[in-house]
């Protein structure tokens, strides 16, 4: 069986922005959306154009520069939203619309005050009224993670039927369990009639830290689309980490999906992204934090100088960083101690190391982290040292 294609839908630009403090100016904007077209992202989702005239212009800006990715708009399942998201697409090559409406019973009964006959009509109507303007429309269903399955399918065939070319599955709350989600994804994927001439889209939210570890299980119960942001960044604890999952794939061969993404960009994007939003990316952040590839602990530290497999399962340069980093603290050992020297052009025998070892040592305690200079520093001490 030959690798199936999955498709990345990144949505840094509207759910990614939905952080708070991270608001970007259309020109910013535009600057993303050029590098994840760069990056080889399928779909950008480039904001919600009724949401603010702002939102407006940069949906309208970056729709007239990507050439090659799918530029999408969200709206609500309200008339206005989609003809103001029509309008912001009308130069874009490749336009989507996103519309959609809650689907649980806590999203019908208390924030839409309806019934589900009333929410599958007005799915259907949305639909309909998108599919006027664009060929490409993706529907949500919001808070489908918590949403009853049978009733679920209900929803997604009647969209179907309406003309949905993508069905988005939504974990809004980030509440289920892998298990669970995929559960989900297969049981539309077998009941829902219509359904392989459509995508199934995950998007989940990472509430309990299982974002990444859902959107896997929905693609491997047959979702073709991925919804995620740079970093992971989003709504409260954040959306999938498109980083995450594009490696998830690559580093899992057997699991037979790859993406058009040019995981080289991805240390770049990264940083890019939280210095333009102003959101640090913290250090032990998967892929991309600053002690991804970073080794401070002595065991760890002999084991990746021998050979960096025995720490590391991804090589750094895969996803653009140079090489992996040995940092030197008081728990590093001689090993790293005589690879940092020699790095740093100090070639030691077996007994001047012994020496250096014990002032490194003292200048490790004092000190977090022992740096180059400090190196230097010690064997400009020690008694004649072979550079
Ligand atoms: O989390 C969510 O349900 C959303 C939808 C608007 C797609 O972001
Ligand atoms: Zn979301």
């Amino acid at each position: 069986m030959s690798n199936q294609k999955i498709q990345i839908f990144d949505t840094t630009l509207r759910d990614g922005e939905q952080v708070p403090g991270c608001k970007l100016n259309t020109a910013e904007k535009v600057d993303v959306a050029r590098r994840l077209e760069a990056l080889g992202v399928d779909i950008i989702e480039a904001g919600f154009p009724i949401s603010s005239p702002g939102d407006f212009e940069s949906v309208e800006a970056i729709a007239e520069v990507v050439k090659d990715s799918i530029v999408c708009g969200l709206s609500r399942a309200v008339e206005k939203d989609i003809v103001t998201a029509a309008d912001s697409l009308k130069r874009a090559r490749r336009p989507r619309i996103h519309t959609g409406i809650g689907t649980s019973e806590s999203h019908i009964k208390f924030k839409l005050n309806s019934t589900p006959e009333r929410i599958i009509e007005r799915a259907v109507a949305a639909v309909s009224l998108a599919k006027r303007y664009v060929e490409d429309v993706e529907f949500y269903a919001e808070d489908a993670g918590r949403t009853d399955n049978e009733f679920l399918a209900r929803v997604c065939e009647e969209v179907i039927k309406a003309g949905a070319t993508v069905l988005n599955i939504p974990d809004t709350t980030g509440y289920c369990l892998p298990e669970e989600y995929g559960a989900k994804i297969k049981y539309l994927k077998e009941n829902v009639t219509g359904v392989h001439k459509t995508h199934l889209s995950t998007h989940c939210h990472n509430d309990l830290g299982m974002a990444t570890a859902n959107s896997i299980a929905g693609v491997i119960n047959g979702a073709t689309q991925i919804e995620c942001t740079i970093n992971g960044i989003g709504e409260r604890a954040g959306n999938t980490a498109l980083e995450e999952v594009v490696m998830v794939l690559k580093q899992h061969p057997y699991l037979q999906k790859t993406t058009n993404v040019d995981t080289r960009q991805l240390n770049a994007i990264s940083k890019y992204v939280s210095d333009t939003m102003r959101v640090p990316v913290q250090p032990n952040k998967a892929i991309v934090g600053a002690n991804a590839f970073a080794h401070s602990s002595g065991i760890h530290q002999d084991g990746v100088i021998k050979k960096r497999e025995t720490y590391e399962i991804i090589d750094p340069k895969e996803v653009g960083v140079d090489h992996s980093s040995i940092v030197l603290t008081a728990r590093s050992g001689r090993a790293a101690l005589a690879y940092r020297m020699k790095n740093i052009g100090y070639e030691l025998t077996r007994d001047e190391l012994d020496i250096v070892y014990k002032s490194f040592l003292e200048v490790a305690d004092a000190k977090k982290e022992v740096a180059d200079e400090d190196l230097h520093e010690i064997a400009d001490f020690a008694p004649k040292l072979a550079v």
